[in-house]
């Protein structure tokens, strides 16, 4: 005998087809739990109706009362009648003939109503009798083959995974729910005991379009999911698909929610044809304790880690000092704001870590000699110290490959963090992408991340394949490995099959632009996207544009006016003139400082790390908003703030 899981739901079906009734607590007998499909709709001859041919059955609601049962659906009322004083009636189900009881015309016409089509009302009656046809001997309701239907979550979650939108147990209208058993365990259960009850366990529950109408609406998944799915995975060798178990009760009894079930006997489950379905590519989920999102927000950081990765490439490792852990999306990236000198600056850089491993936040920062602060983190930060961070922020993550499952991730310089990121991740969730991993550095000594990424190969033989440029040094040694810039010649040469890829670019600027005009020659039917991200700008290392002469920007939800001489951008001046203006990244990547040019002319500021100003929409552009925090007014200009 061996201890196994234990009820998580219970749930009864008092009309057949119709809405669940949930129980805590379920007095089982030999037709199953008491109150089961007792009643169900026949047509004129006496037929039954399920919603298989008519979904509006979904809806309809039954309560018990007394000596008297309700039906009700909204919008269309209710009808109720006595449950004593019926008259036989001759219905089939499936082909038996069972003499039932009519609840009567009132109730007749109502569903008649409701259903829009003439039905009546069938009970089943102390005297009505419909034999089980799985052992001899047994009695059955008007449940289609057994008594009672099991389901166990860890099936349908393991299902799910390979659901775009996974489906909540309610498809299957199952009787009992176990939780904490193995995926499909029930499948080789023979006999089980739960609470006062024990069962046969008679066989699996062969399935048909039901399970893909939604039980709110009624409405098919266009889809025809979770069937077309159930096809791929649990295809028995008789060609039918399977979910859940048929249980027979061996005795009367009670059974609650938190019974455990010991599973009494074994059997040898159907034999099913080998799944041939993928896993749909799952985003990080929301942690409870960070309160479930990956919205943005400030918190502080406490470095707990430092690691040289590469000449002047370091990591640093970050736990919130709030003990939370950090959620975001693979490629992400956060704003970093440390104190220096009394100032705040901030800078953008993208999350190096994965978010698999939600207990630490990983940048990789190249040192940009000279100030600024990356040269800062890497002179001045300590294991120990904090600072406070905004985010995460960015539209370059996983998920923008959206059904794409072969990806060319192109990176140059620091560019790599995104990548890694993005990598760590699919290995760790084992997520089915095929991955061409590019990288351009000026040496080998500049290959951030190296030996991980080899291992990574290693483990992925068949979905990760990793090559090089060296731009000033020799390849020779280093496999897969170019030298030279790269170009688009050696990226066809590299990866042929460019045209059935996401691609995934980060680098400089001219790195990114030779890489998207590369893409436009090499895939020119545009069908797989093509996604770039400048990483964050160091304003040390910005080369200033040209003064500008006089500008002035009146702000007109504000009233106010300020106007100066020479570059700035609106954000500093909303900030001088005291006008409320949100901002995160300060490098034209975010999108949080979006705001509307009502007139005046302005140009890109030198700190506009993506000069497609990829955070706003088409519409947005053409409306005239702006990112105030990486825009230049150019003489007299009206904000809509
Ligand atoms: S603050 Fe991020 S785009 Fe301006």
């Amino acid at each position: 005998m061996t201890a196994a899981t234990c009820v998580s739901a219970l749930h009864f079906y008092p009309l057949k087809s119709g809405a669940p009734v949930d129980l805590r607590s379920a007095r089982i007998g030999n037709e199953g739990l008491k109150g089961d499909r007792q009643m169900m709709v026949v047509d004129e001859a006496g037929k039954c109706i399920t919603a298989r041919a008519n979904p509006r059955l979904f809806s309809i609601h039954t309560v018990f009362d007394l000596n008297e049962t309700t039906l009700l659906a909204d919008g269309v009322g209710h009808v109720t009648f006595r449950r004593d004083g019926l008259t036989p009636m001759p219905v089939n189900i499936w082909g038996t003939d069972v003499v039932a009881l009519d609840a009567g015309d009132e109730a007749a016409d109502w569903l008649s109503a409701h259903l829009k089509v003439s039905c009546r009302l069938a009970v089943k009656g102390e005297r009505s009798h419909r034999p089980l046809t799985l052992t001899p001997g047994g009695e059955m309701s008007f449940a289609d083959t057994a008594p009672l239907l099991l389901t166990n979550s860890a099936s349908l979650e393991d299902l799910n995974r390979y659901l775009e939108e996974p489906v909540p147990m309610r498809r299957f209208r199952p009787n009992l729910v176990m939780d904490d058993a193995e995926a499909f365990a029930e499948d080789g259960w023979g006999r089980i005991r739960v609470g006062e009850v024990e069962f046969i366990v008679a066989g699996p529950c062969d399935r048909c379009i039901m399970v893909t109408q939604d039980p709110a609406t009624g409405v098919p998944a266009k889809n025809v999911e979770p069937l077309a799915l159930l096809g791929k995975q649990r295809r028995g060798d008789d060609g039918n698909v399977y979910f859940g178990q048929f249980l027979i009760p061996c005795n009367d009894g009670r059974i609650n929610l938190g019974d455990s079930v010991e599973v009494l006997e074994r059997k040898t489950p159907v034999s099913l044809t080998p799944g041939t379905a993928v896993p749909v590519p799952r985003l990080p989920s929301p942690t409870a304790k960070d309160g479930g999102s990956t919205a943005p927000r400030e918190r502080e950081l406490r470095c707990v880690g430092i690691v040289d990765e590469a000449r002047d490439l370091r990591t640093f490792r970050f736990v919130s000092t709030d003990g939370a852990a950090i959620t975001y999306l693979p490629g992400q990236f956060i704003t970093l704001m440390p104190e220096i000198d009394g100032e705040t600056p901030r800078r953008s850089f993208t999350i190096s870590s994965s978010p698999s491993r939600p207990h630490h936040i990983s940048v990789t920062v190249r040192r940009t000699r000279g100030g600024g602060i990356s040269d800062w983190l890497h002179s001045e930060l300590k294991l120990g110290d904090t600072l406070r961070a905004y985010g995460p922020l960015g539209r370059f993550h996983l998920a923008a490959a959206n059904d794409c499952r072969r990806l060319l991730m192109l990176s140059a310089g620091s560019g790599i963090t995104p990548m890694i990121s993005m990598l760590r991740f699919i290995a760790d969730a084992d997520l089915p992408y095929v991955v061409h991993f590019h990288h351009s550095a000026r040496t080998r000594d500049d290959i951030g991340f190296a030996d991980e990424l080899s291992v990574l190969a290693r483990h992925m033989p068949d979905r990760l394949k990793l090559s090089w440029n060296l731009t000033a040094d020799a390849v020779e040694g280093l496999p897969k490995a170019e030298a030279g810039r790269l170009d688009g010649a050696m990226l066809s040469r590299l990866c042929p099959d460019i045209a059935n890829r996401t691609v995934f670019a980060c680098g400089p600027d001219g790195f990114r632009q030779m890489a998207r005009q590369a893409h436009g020659t090499l895939a020119p039917s545009g069908g797989w996207p093509f996604l770039e991200e400048a990483f964050g700008i160091d304003a040390a290392s910005v080369e200033a544009l040209p003064e500008i002469g006089e500008w002035s920007v009146e702000f007109t939800t504000a009233g106010r006016m300020i106007s100066g001489h020479g570059t700035t951008t609106i954000l500093a001046a909303a900030r001088e003139a005291g006008v409320e203006l949100n901002a995160a990244c300060e490098a034209g990547i975010c999108g949080t400082c979006r705001c509307r040019v009502e007139e005046g002319e302005w140009r890109l500021a030198a700190n506009a790390a993506d000069p497609e100003r990829g955070a706003l929409s088409a519409t947005e552009k053409e409306t005239g908003y702006v990112l105030a925090c990486s825009t230049t007014p150019i003489g007299n200009m009206k904000v809509a703030l």
